[in-house]
């Protein structure tokens, strides 16, 4: 299931990435990018979620996470030299897509503030919900990704992340759809601040090709 984004066309995300895929330098930055905030999310499962509650679907998703980060970095490493690290210099607009995750959480988190939630609920809902945005955006993004990978022959392909994380999303669906009485509403308020987000984001990274 991919979730079809309207704030950024089609073409004109095309176009941005086949310019970072035709040049090796910003390509091998891109990648460590998108394996920095595949290392977020790995990482902020981890710590945010109370230890009694780590299901097997919490598991599975940090796990794999974990492994989309390892994935990305060692096609960085194969696109050009190996970026050990995440400091910025080795990032494509890393400082803004640091701070796109970091609001996403605090504007999930400010969302899901009036539910009458335990702590544990609490931090576990708003990991649903920070999921389901994430998702969307990383579904819609990946999937024109994989395309100018394709177009422009490069030797890797995205499907087995790209399936994973639609697990994630139709994961996320299906148990706040059941959760949450105010599902819709929350979601298009947390999908426009997203996009904000996202925006805010993507004009740093053109400032950069
Ligand atoms: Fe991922
Ligand atoms: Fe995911």
């Amino acid at each position: 299931m991919t979730s079809l984004k309207t704030d950024i066309a089609k073409t004109e995300m095309e176009e941005t990435l086949t310019k970072i895929v035709k040049n090796p330098t910003l390509h091998n930055k891109f990648l460590n990018t998108i394996s920095f905030l595949e290392h977020m999310g790995s990482r902020k499962i981890l710590s945010t979620q109370d230890i009694r509650d780590m299901s097997e679907s919490l598991l599975r998703h940090a796990s794999e996470e974990a492994r989309h980060a390892h994935f990305f970095k060692k096609m960085a490493g194969k696109i050009g030299q190996m970026p050990e690290t995440y400091e910025w210099e080795n990032l494509l607009a890393g400082y803004s897509a640091f701070h796109y995750f970091q609001n996403l959480d605090l504007m999930v988190q400010r969302g899901v503030e009036d539910s009458q939630l335990t702590n544990r609920q609490f931090h576990y809902r708003c990991y649903q919900y920070t999921s389901l945005i994430i998702e969307e955006r990383a579904g819609w993004l990946y999937h024109i990704y994989r395309d100018v990978l394709a177009n422009n022959g490069n030797p890797f392909s995205l499907d087995g992340v790209i399936a994973e994380e639609e697990k994630h999303l139709e994961d996320a669906i299906h148990s706040l759809q059941n959760a949450d009485d105010d599902f819709e509403s929350r979601m298009d308020f947390f999908r426009k601040g997203e996009s904000d987000l996202f925006l805010r984001y993507y004009g740093k990274l053109k400032e950069k090709i």
